[in-house]
C-alpha cells in the first residue's frame, strides 16, 4: 500500500512548487518519494501517519533534505549516482534508488530520523535585496547603521555589508569577499550610499550555531542540490560566519527588540528581517510593531525597519522589501522592491 492520497498529493504539491522555482531534481525526488514509499519501511509508515498538515510541516522538505544527507555523506551510492552533476534522471530511476534506500534499516531509520524535525534554513542571497535596502538608510540619514536582525538563523545574513555585489552595473561591497552575490536586476538603481556598520547582532528563537559541523551539514543538506550556484553561496557564507562569529542571541524577538533596540544619536538602529515574520506569533508582530513605533526617534538618531517578507497585499505575490523610516515626523514608509522569495532576481520600485 502506497502513501495515503492527502500525503502522495502534498508531495505532488510540493514538486510543482519546486519546479517553479527552479529545482526540478528536488521536484522528481518528490514525485519518485510517492512511487518508493509503501508500508515497509518505518519512513514511509511515517510519512502516512502523518498527523499534522504535510505543507505546513514542510514534511516533503523533511524527507528531501534527509536524501540529500544522505547522499552528501555519501551513504547512498544509487541515489548518489543520481544527483547534480548528473544529467536530471528519470523520476522511475529514482524510486528504484529511494527503494533500495528504504530496504536497509540503518538508512530508513536514518530518512526517518530527518521526518522528526522542522527544516531550518538560512539562504545568503538574502543578502543581495536587503543590501540596497540598507544603500537608501544610509543615502537618507548619512549616518552609519547598527544592525538588529531578527529571526536571523545562523546569522548568515549578519555579514552582508563584508559581501560583495552586483547590481545592474552598479558594483558595491567587496568583490574579493567569498560571497558574491548578483540578483537579476530590473528598474533603477539603488542610490550609491556607502554603508557603514558600528555593530551587528541578531536573534533567533532556535539559533544555529555553524561552529558545529553537525548543524553545518543540517544547514547544507536543505539547500537544493540541484542548484550549485546556491550550493556554493552557503558553503562560502558559512565559511565566513565561522572565520567572523556574528553575535546571535536565543531569544523571541519581541523580548529581544524592547531588550536591545533604541536610537542611539549619530547613528541608525536597523531592525531587519528576511522570510521569518509570517513564522513570529502574532503578540510578537504586534509588539515588534509598537516598540518601533514608540521610539523617541530623531534626525539625529532615527531608527529604521527593512522587512523582505511575503506581502499578500503584492499583486505579484512575491516577497517585498519595505522601509519605514522614523526621524522625528511622521513614519516615512517606501514600498522598495519586490523579489524572489530565495533573492534571484529583484524589482527595484523605488
Ligand atoms: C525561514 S527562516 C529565515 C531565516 C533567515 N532570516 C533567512 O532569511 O534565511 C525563519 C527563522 O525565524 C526564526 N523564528 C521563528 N519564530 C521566531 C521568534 N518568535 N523569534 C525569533 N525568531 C523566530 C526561526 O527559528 C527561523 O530561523
Amino acid at each position: 500500500m502506497g502513501l495515503p492520497p492527502a500525503i502522495a498529493e502534498a508531495f505532488a504539491r510540493q514538486a510543482g512548487f519546486c519546479r517553479r522555482l527552479g529545482a526540478p531534481l528536488t521536484a522528481a525526488v518528490c514525485e519518485a518519494a510517492v512511487l518508493a514509499c509503501d508500508a515497509s519501511s518505518v519512513t514511509a509508515r511515517t510519512l502516512a501517519a502523518w498527523p499534522g498538515d504535510p505543507m505546513a510541516d514542510a514534511l516533503m522538505m523533511r524527507f528531501t533534505g534527509g536524501c540529500n544527507a544522505l547522499v552528501r555523506a555519501g551513504r547512498v551510492p544509487m541515489l548518489g549516482a543520481l544527483y547534480p552533476p548528473a544529467e536530471l534522471p528519470t523520476v522511475a530511476d529514482l524510486a528504484a534508488a529511494l527503494r533500495v534506500l528504504l530496504a536497509d534499516p540503518a538508512l530508513d531509520a536514518a530518512l526517518a530520523g530527518w521526518l522528526a524535525g522542522p527544516p531550518q534554513t538560512n539562504e545568503v542571497a538574502r543578502s543581495g535585496v536587503l543590501m540596497p535596502g540598507l544603500m537608501t538608510i544610509a543615502a537618507a540619514t548619512g549616518l552609519p547603521l547598527r544592525l538588529f536582525e531578527l529571526g536571523c538563523s545562523a546569522g548568515l545574513n549578519l555579514a552582508l555589508a563584508t559581501f560583495g555585489y552586483r547590481f545592474g552595473d552598479m558594483a558595491v561591497g567587496d568583490p574579493q569577499s567569498p560571497v558574491q552575490l548578483a540578483p537579476a536586476w530590473t528598474g533603477p538603481l539603488p542610490p550609491a550610499a556607502a554603508v557603514s556598520v558600528l555593530s551587528r547582532r541578531g536573534t533567533d528563537i532556535s539559533p544555529l550555531d555553524v561552529a558545529d559541523p553537525a548543524v553545518r551539514e543540517r544547514l547544507m543538506a536543505y539547500v537544493w542540490p540541484d542548484q550549485p550556484e546556491r550550493v556554493a553561496r552557503a558553503a562560502a557564507a558559512i565559511a565566513v560566519a565561522r572565520a567572523d562569529p556574528p553575535p546571535i542571541d536565543r531569544a523571541d524577538a519581541a523580548d529581544w527588540i524592547e531588550a536591545h533596540v533604541a536610537p542611539a544619536p549619530g547613528s541608525v538602529a536597523v531592525v531587519y528581517h528576511s522570510i521569518a515574520f509570517q513564522y513570529f506569533p502574532a503578540a510578537t508582530k504586534a509588539r515588534i510593531a509598537a516598540h518601533l513605533a514608540g521610539l523617541a526617534a530623531s534626525a539625529a538618531a532615527p531608527v529604521a525597519w527593512l522587512r523582505y517578507e511575503m506581502d499578500d497585499a503584492s499583486a505579484a505575490r512575491l516577497p517585498t522589501l519595505r522601509l519605514t523610516l522614523w526621524r522625528g515626523g511622521d513614519a516615512e514608509d517606501h514600498l522598495l522592491a519586490r523579489a524572489h522569495p530565495h533573492g534571484s532576481f529583484l524589482e527595484w520600485l523605488a
